[in-house]
């Protein structure tokens, strides 16, 4: 495998084979995403963009789950490096015979993927596989779980444009209770040193939320420290970092929120909502947005917004992660 070419310091690999959520990620392996990013992002700029640097690697997609974003970047990543890319769709695979989950992981292993990237509505899909199979794993997304690879984008996309992540206030309004982001985000935040303020109507928020400070869930902290807000305004005070959740209808067990109508009214980000945070604060949003509801179309298209910034970081983050593990093994 070819080193990529970069300005930076020549890249270390991160000290894991599957990326699976930032639960247990260090500040250093974090910056070692972002460095790397740093040099994708360069290749993203020239006329011709495409390096043979994954020449000979084998990148599979498995999505049980529907995507646009995450599956397009993946691709993108992986072809833009020379990796071949193989989208497995499911509702055309065996999987609709019955196969299981393991044995998809293991036939798709048996014809030589180096990596698979896959989302399921299961939390812990991607954990089974990554049990089973020698080839990394990539979580794009499991059930309510974690989507640790759209959070390094978010944290890539704040360090880019804020310079920082330490120290910020970052708000996340939305429908947390179903939200895989905002659990990889809060990990990936505190890591970083970011202050986290989750904010949604309280049928929205986990129960039982926040844990105590010193509840433990396998050996380690249950979650980071982290303010929790039923207050739209509260939230958004002095924020330096907004970032809006769509309401994960697909996820809802029972009608949690009686008129969506309210909803908007009480949780909308809107502008004049935005006139409480920092000048300057920046607005993020994973998508798919469903603008009107969680955040107002001006915000959304607005000059504070970076959701379309998030998109292309997006590929260049994944051309990092997909890089630093098939360096690994060469
Ligand atoms: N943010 C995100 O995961 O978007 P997709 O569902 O389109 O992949």
């Amino acid at each position: 495998m070819r080193a990529v070419q970069t300005r930076e310091q020549p890249q270390a690999v991160l000290p894991r084979r599957h990326i699976l959520d930032l639960n247990d990620f260090t500040r250093e392996e974090i910056e070692t995403v972002f460095r790397t990013t740093d040099g994708m992002k360069e290749i993203l700029t020239r006329q011709i963009k495409k390096v043979p640097t994954l020449r000979g690697k084998t990148v599979l997609t498995l999505f049980y789950e529907a995507s646009t974003r995450t599956r397009v970047s993946f691709e993108q990543a992986g072809k833009i490096l020379g990796a071949d890319v193989i989208n497995l769709t499911t509702s055309t695979s065996s999987v609709v015979k019955g196969e299981s989950l393991v044995d998809t992981g293991r036939t798709l292993q048996a014809v030589r993927a180096d990596v698979i990237v896959i989302r399921h509505a299961s939390a812990g899909a991607p954990y089974l596989l990554a049990q089973h199979l020698q080839c990394s794993v990539v979580n794009a997304g499991d059930g309510a779980h974690a989507h640790p690879t759209q959070a390094l984008l978010d944290l890539y996309t704040i360090r880019e444009k804020l310079g920082r992540i330490e120290g910020l206030k970052v708000a996340i309004v939305g429908d947390i209770l179903y939200s895989r982001v905002a659990r990889s985000n809060l990990w990936g935040l505190s890591t970083m040193g970011a202050r986290v303020v989750l904010c949604g109507p309280p049928p929205l928020l986990p129960a039982g939320f926040p844990p105590p400070a010193d509840a433990v869930v396998a050996g380690g902290p249950a979650l980071p420290p982290v303010t929790v807000e039923t207050d739209v305004d509260r939230a958004l005070d002095g924020a330096d970092v907004v970032m809006a959740l769509r309401i994960q209808h697909e996820r809802m067990k029972g009608g949690l929120l009686p008129s969506m109508t309210e909803y908007a009214r009480r949780y909308q980000v809107t502008e004049e909502r935005m006139a409480r945070a920092k000048p300057g604060a920046l607005v993020l949003h994973p998508g798919p947005m469903n603008e009107g509801v969680e955040i107002s179309p001006d915000v959304a298209h607005g000059t504070q917004s970076v959701i379309q910034e998030q998109v292309t970081n997006g590929v260049a983050v994944r051309m990092a992660l997909l890089y630093l593990l098939c360096a690994r093994e060469a």
